[in-house]
């Protein structure tokens, strides 16, 4: 494996709040001729790493695509694999998230878990409620269109009631109304496994989010090739809509 990565990241300059499209389980799993599960089971161990790592090197925000509303769709053992892998991961890796000072949370259509799996979570999220380190920020059963209809629609309740005026409306009340209210918005959003694709993640969030592909699939991402993208965004410039000249200095 390629190291080293780590001593090129200048911590100045280090996004506060990165994106994760954990992606490529499967594919990871039928190369070796195992099934789809396995591929999951070993992605936790890529889950630990990369939390750890970012933890380390002092991120503010890790969010997690840990389940997508799409994801509904797979084979029952499956759905059911991974939200037993949840509940698991979750109740083990608590006392770890504490001692990283780590504070967990979750966002989605939480009301769509099993129970057990809301409770452990809530449970988890108590527990780490007074953690002043990293904020890790799990996507559960998450889409980004249901998180902006949601939006939408409180934001049509509260004019329907007379709370809010429509021409108030403007991007920072907008985001005030996503999952994501506390955070700013990702600077950075990887992907695994070389898909190049959203897959209806984060879709307002990422407006001016740096975009990092990597052809690793998950069960292999270690907290090397987390500081390998950091490194990959500090050497890109965000220009915002400005040319050059006006963000960078002479
Ligand atoms: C994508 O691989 C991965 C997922 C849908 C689930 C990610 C979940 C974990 C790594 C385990 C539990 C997570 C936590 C936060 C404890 P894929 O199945 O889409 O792979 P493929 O594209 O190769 O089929």
């Amino acid at each position: 494996m390629r190291m080293g990565f780590r001593e090129h990241i200048q911590t100045e300059k280090l996004p506060q709040h990165v994106a994760i499209i954990m992606d490529g389980n499967g594919r990871w799993a039928k190369q070796k001729g195992r099934l789809r599960t396995f591929g999951h089971k070993v992605g936790v161990k890529a889950v630990r790493e990369t939390v750890e790592g970012a933890a380390e090197i002092g991120l503010k925000v890790l969010t997690l695509y840990a389940f997508s509303t799409e994801n509904w769709n797979r084979p029952k053992l499956e759905i059911n694999t991974l939200m037993n892998l949840l509940v698991e991961t979750i109740h083990q890796e608590t006392p770890r998230l504490i001692n990283n000072g780590i504070q967990l949370r979750a966002m989605g259509d939480l009301s769509q878990l099993p129970k057990n799996c809301q409770i452990q979570l809530q449970n988890s999220i108590d527990q780490t409620a007074d953690q002043t380190g990293m904020i890790l920020n799990l996507a559960l059963s998450y889409s980004a269109r249901w998180e902006i209809l949601r939006a939408v629609k409180e934001l049509a309740n509260q004019v329907r009631v007379g709370l809010l005026n429509p021409d108030d409306i403007n991007e920072a009340v907008f985001s005030k109304h996503l999952c994501t209210a506390e955070f700013p918005d990702p600077e950075l959003l990887i992907r695994t496994s070389g898909e190049q694709r959203i897959s209806n993640y984060l879709l307002w969030q990422i407006a001016y989010s740096e975009l990092y592909f990597t052809s690793c699939l998950w069960p292999d991402f270690t907290r090397e090739h987390l500081f390998e993208a950091l490194v990959a965004y500090q050497q890109r410039e965000r220009r915002f809509g400005k040319i050059s000249e006006q963000v960078a200095p002479l």
